[in-house]
């Protein structure tokens, strides 16, 4: 038995890439179901609970302050979730998935990535910020990547997020990178892009 708590929704759509949807703080594994079905219709959806609490508000890995990551665990959490990624795909016979992650779920797959590169097929970022300040050499060619950010976004600044796109390009990705005039909150604008975005891309 796998050590998360998650959804998983076959979807229904020949040749629909699979989603692993990762939740933000306080957030759960029913959150991002409706979002990864609007972005990718008929997707098999998988979709865990992150195991690390902060005041009771589940995460996907611990940090010392908002903003503020404990790397070590970072990198313990993003393994434990490449293994998952391997359960789940094992289970129920589905490819490599493509991430779509928001804020926190969004930085632990980005960690994911860096950490064992074939877990995923690619990623969508939502608020997301640099995870690993000293990231193994990863080799990322052939995995699209999109990063959604917010102009104005408290908790994440925009050179913290451009500097997470160079060093995904650095190590091979094809990044796009894109700003758009919100906050950390998530906007149909982050909805159409990424839906189009994918459709364009798998
Ligand atoms: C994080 O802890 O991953 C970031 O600060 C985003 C958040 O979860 O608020």
């Amino acid at each position: 038995r796998p050590p998360f708590t998650y959804r998983f929704e076959p979807g229904g759509r020949t040749g629909a890439p699979p989603l692993l949807l990762l939740h933000g703080t306080g957030g759960d594994e029913n959150d991002l179901l409706q979002l990864g079905a609007m972005i990718s219709p008929g997707s098999p959806l998988l979709s865990p609970r992150g195991r690390v609490l902060e005041n009771g508000m589940p995460r996907f890995f611990r940090r010392l302050a908002e903003g503020v990551f404990d790397e070590e665990d970072v990198r313990h959490r993003a393994l434990e979730l490449g293994e998952f990624v391997q359960y789940a795909r094992d289970r129920y016979g589905i490819d490599a998935p493509l991430a779509v992650g928001y804020s926190n779920g969004a930085n632990i797959a980005a960690a994911l990535l860096l950490v064992k590169p074939q877990a995923l097929s690619g990623a969508v970022l939502l608020r997301a910020m640099v995870p690993l300040t000293d990231p193994p050499d990863a080799k990322l060619e052939g995995k699209p990547v999109l990063i959604l950010s917010g102009q104005h976004d408290p908790i994440v600044p925009g050179d913290n997020a451009a500097a997470l796109a160079d060093m995904l390009s650095t190590a091979g990705a094809g990044v796009d990178r894109r700003v758009l005039p919100v906050g950390h909150q998530l906007s149909q604008a982050d909805v159409a892009l990424a839906r189009t975005w994918v459709a364009e891309t798998k």
